[in-house]
This record gives C-alpha cells, structure tokens and sequence, in this order.
C-alpha cells in the first residue's frame, strides 16, 4: 500500500474523557493491506478468503491468544490454555471447503420434514422405528459433546477446523431433534434404552487425545452411522423416514470426511500418531461390534428391513448381514484413505463377514 500522505500527528492524544488514544493502526501495519480476494460464483467463500499470509495456516503458532490469524497482534498476549498447538493435532486440508459445504446445507428437522405425511404403521414396524430412533437420539449428541470437549482447546491460528467442528455441533443437535420428533410423531415413542451405547460413548468421550477422538468417532462410529443412513431405502418404512435419513446423511458425511482428512494429515506429518491410532481403534471395533449385535439393535433393524415380523428370518436378517458387511467394508477402505491400513491388524472376523482384503485395499486406493 502507498504511504499514508495524511497528517496524523495533528490527532488529538487524548481522548474528551482523558483516555490515551492511539491512532497506529490508522498507518497501515505489517498484516496484508490491499488484499482484496474475488468472490467465487456462489459468493465469498473461506477457500477465497485464504490468500496471502491470511490463508497460511502455522504447524506451531506462536500465539495462543484468540487474536486473529494474520492480524497484527501486540506482544505479551495472554496465553488461553490451548493444548492442541501443532497443526497435526486438529487440521484436515478440506475444512474450509467442508465449512462452506455445512453452512449451504443446513435444514430445518421442523420445516424440511414431511411430518403430515407419515401413516398409520403395523404395530411392530412401528415399535422398531422407535426402538431404532431411541437408540439414534441417545448416541447423536455424543458426535456434539466431543468436539465441545475438546474445541476450547484448540489453537485459535486453526480457525477454519474450530468453525467446521461448529457446524458438526448444530448438525448433531438436529440429528438427535429428527429422531426423537420421530420417535414421538407417530403414536410409538422412546423405547428401549442399554448400557451398551453408553459404555461405547464413553470410551469416546473419554479418549486420551484429540486425534484418538477422531478416529473413534469421525472414522469409526459415525462411520457405521453414514453407512446405516445409506441403507435408509431399505430400512425407512415410509418416504418420511427415508426424507430423514437422507437428510441425515449428507451431514454425516461431512463429519467422516474431516475425520478421515484429518487423521490422514496427521499420520503424514507425524508417523507416530499413526500407533496411537491404532490402539484407540483396536479397543473401539470391539465396542462397536458388542454395541451393534445387541439384541435389540440387531431385531429391531431385522424388522424394519423385513417390512414386519413375519419374514425377520428370511429377509430381515440375511439384509441385516448384508448391512453389516457394509459398513465394515466402507469402514475399512475409510481406514486406507486415512492412512492407517487395518486390515492385517483388525480383530473384525473378515472371513466370516466375507469381506475381501484385496478388495477393501483397491477401494482405499481409488478414493
Ligand atoms: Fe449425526
Ligand atoms: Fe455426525
């Protein structure tokens, strides 16, 4: 930028109420001035404004004051308690784009919902539904709770990651609104609740690291959950539910995909995370598998993918499985895109699921 030409040493010092007044900033300052960033077709995004020294993101900040990334920041900033300090503790290399992806797509589970449509069901597909949407509501929140933990932690230079974790926070708290409106919308209500889905959010929220976090909830249960809400034709007996479920489901896919990014930028720039991953998912998978054959998890999707009771053995189950494999497959090729291939490592029964090893590792390697 030109030199100031202006006078400002003519300004007064004072203020009318005897403050001292500085006028600086007024000389321009060593942050960029005269970056003016061209909005995109779909207006003025993150990914537009990160240009310059604005969109350098640190792998260790100086600062850990809330002061704003690229701004000039007066020495002796207090230090806010921040413990996630390196870049590889929290960044994924598509936030920005996922933050702009989350802010274009939020929906509304009061508006966007046909509620008046939903119908009369047969008592038991109705009860499933409900057993299913209890099991929903409760494990929801968790994917909110997490980040809330640890968010507050985060350096303030990764911006970007903070405000796409925001965005996973409202989507968890619409996600456990959907269901629970459901629950309730069609005479069945909330059902069943176990220790077993507390004892899995535990293990979550109880994670040592950030990064162990992630891996536990971005990769490995919402994971499962994305792929449950994929199979939402199936499962949903009526166009409300399959409304919700795909309405869920481009969410969740969000939230999996910072994880994976996440976890994959990590274990590039620092090999040793990719341990520390590992044994958090090898405690995880065995939670996960005890958590999704309880018996009422498992019957309650039989029937919903049967249509009723009456075929729970012929159709509801050999689906179930079919489900089941799925989502273990998708989990495990997530786990080649991340970087942390568990095939020769997991506990998972593969032969008895019929997963192929040679085929997981060629879907890792075309993502
Ligand atoms: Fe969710
Ligand atoms: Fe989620």
């Amino acid at each position: 930028m030109p030199e100031p030409t202006k006078d400002y040493d003519n300004l007064p010092s004072v203020s009318p109420l005897g403050a001292p007044l500085d006028w600086a900033w007024l000389r321009g300052a060593k942050s960029e001035w005269g970056v003016r960033p061209k909005p995109s077709p779909r207006g003025l995004t993150m990914l537009d404004i990160a240009v310059g020294s604005y969109g350098e993101v640190p792998d260790h900040p100086t600062h850990r004051s809330m002061a704003p990334r690229g701004a000039d920041i007066e020495p002796g900033t207090p230090d806010m308690g921040y413990i996630l300090n390196d870049k590889v503790d929290v960044w994924a290399d598509n936030t920005r784009e996922l933050y702009e992806e989350a802010v274009a797509r939020q929906w509304s589970a009061t508006r966007d919902i046909p509620w008046n449509e939903l119908q009369e069901l047969d008592d038991d597909v109705e009860h499933a539904m409900c057993q299913l949407c209890t099991l929903l509501t409760e494990v929801e929140m968790i994917a909110a709770d997490l980040p809330a933990k640890w968010m507050w932690r985060m350096n303030h230079e990764f911006i970007e990651a903070k405000m796409f974790l925001c965005t996973q926070m409202m989507d968890e708290a619409r996600h456990a609104e959907v269901f629970r409106k459901r629950a309730l919308a069609n005479g069945g209500g909330l059902l069943l609740s176990r220790n077993g889905a507390t004892s899995l959010l535990r293990t979550i929220i109880e994670a040592k690291s950030y990064t162990q976090a992630t891996a536990l909830m971005h990769l490995l249960g919402e994971g499962f959950v994305l792929d449950l809400f994929r199979m939402g034709e199936l499962i949903a007996p009526s166009d409300v539910e399959k409304r919700i479920f795909r309405m869920c489901m481009q969410d969740e896919a969000r939230h999996v995909a910072y994880g994976t990014m996440h976890i994959r930028y990590s274990v590039e720039h620092d090999p040793d995370v990719a341990e520390e991953v590992h044994e958090a998912l090898d405690h995880g998978e065995m939670i996960l598998t005890e958590f999704g054959t309880a018996p009422d998890v498992s019957t309650a999707l039989a029937v919903l993918l049967a249509g009723g009771v009456e075929h729970v053995e012929d159709k509801g189950f050999p689906l179930s499985l079919e489900m089941t494999k799925k989502q273990f497959s998708s989990y495990l090729a997530r786990c080649e895109r991340a970087g942390i291939s568990r095939l020769e490592r997991t506990k998972i029964p593969l032969d008895m699921l019929g997963i192929d090893i040679e085929t997981i590792r060629n879907a890792g390697r075309a993502a």
